[in-house]
């Protein structure tokens, strides 16, 4: 019943539908209707009820399998919770049952959300986007960094084209703008006999926090869509966006068309061409950044101008995230 006001209300959008007109279409009581536009309001959507007029829907930035359907279409399956531990637990378990070589899980909340390097991962409710999606590519395992890379770039397309907001890869999992940290990609995979069973590429956005929002210890080095461009993203939107970018990237992998992937990741690295630091067997070393290569691993030249790839661990680059 719900989703057939919210179906009459979005058709009206702008202009205020009575209630007897409601109950009239719905076969229900007015009082019915009554309470259900108050679940909906409760639920984040903003109803104005104007005096004998009716109800009146105005843009509401709500999460739930209703708008996520409305803005994604049928054909991408897909989970969504209201809260979970985290949604790369889920998709995990549901990776080794499924069929299907493409689909996502998305949640509201995460109550133990999980970064690179067994941190944690600041996911609280309502303010980001928290989702991990299942691929099954057929690819070697050597090569799954190219995953991450791609779904690097795909989060990049994404902000850009929703939010209009410039963003870029700090290699090889961070998205960044204005210098801090707006998103962060944990990509695990199961492998069998030496092929991939299936990779999740976990991608948490910060979308609506203020500096408030973040704890002392993430404050300094992470940033929000709300904080960077000052404005308000419909969270279906940028999923139902993130989604069809996913699978566009996806389809690169599946036809090995590498050289469009490297090319998407030049297009928003902030690392090529810089001065990083690297952590490499335990020790610090300044090296060179020259780009990526077709398995996503860091192309680097150290100090003696000797080119090797680096594939693990992290890298700091001045200027960004707070390192100076
Ligand atoms: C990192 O920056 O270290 C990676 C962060 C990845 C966070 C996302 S949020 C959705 C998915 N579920 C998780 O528990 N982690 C990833």
């Amino acid at each position: 019943m719900k989703n057939k006001i919210l179906d009459i209300l979005y058709k009206n959008m702008g202009s205020a539908v009575s209630g007897q007109e409601l109950s009239r279409r719905l076969g229900v009581s007015r009082t019915a209707v009554w309470k259900h536009i108050k679940a909906l309001s409760a639920e984040g959507y903003s109803i104005k009820s104007s005096g004998g007029k009716g109800y009146n829907l105005t843009q509401s930035d709500v999460l739930n399998e209703y708008e996520l359907r409305k803005t994604i279409g049928e054909d991408i399956p897909f989970v969504f919770k209201k809260s979970i531990d985290s949604t790369n637990n889920l998709a995990k378990k549901i990776a080794v049952e499924t069929e299907n070589s493409f689909m996502f899980v998305v949640a509201e909340n995460q109550e133990s959300g999980r970064g690179r390097l067994g941190r944690s991962f600041e996911s609280a409710n309502k303010k980001g986007i928290w989702c991990s999606f299942i691929l099954k590519p057929d690819l070697d395992p050597e090569s799954a960094l190219i995953i991450t890379v791609a779904a690097a770039s795909a989060v990049c397309k994404t902000i850009e084209e929703v939010c209009e907001l410039e963003t870029g890869i700090k290699w090889p999992n961070d998205i960044i703008a204005g210098k801090k940290k707006i998103c962060g990609i944990l990509s695990e995979m199961s492998c069998e006999t030496g092929a991939i069973e299936y990779i999740v590429v976990g991608i948490g956005i910060n979308i609506k926090q203020t500096l408030n929002d973040f704890s002392d210890e993430v404050a300094e080095i992470a940033t929000s869509v709300l904080l960077e461009a000052g404005r308000r993203c419909l969270r279906a939107e940028i999923i139902s966006s993130l989604c069809y970018n996913m699978q566009e990237v996806y389809g690169l992998v599946k036809e090995g068309n590498i050289k469009e992937i490297v090319n998407r990741w030049k297009k928003y690295s902030v690392t090529d061409g810089k001065a990083i630091k690297i952590i490499k067997n335990g020790v610090i070393a300044n090296v060179f950044a020259e780009g990526i290569d077709d398995r996503g691993r860091l192309i680097i030249t150290d100090e003696n101008g000797v080119k090797t790839e680096y594939n693990s661990g992290e890298i700091s680059i001045r200027g960004i995230m707070g390192y100076t």
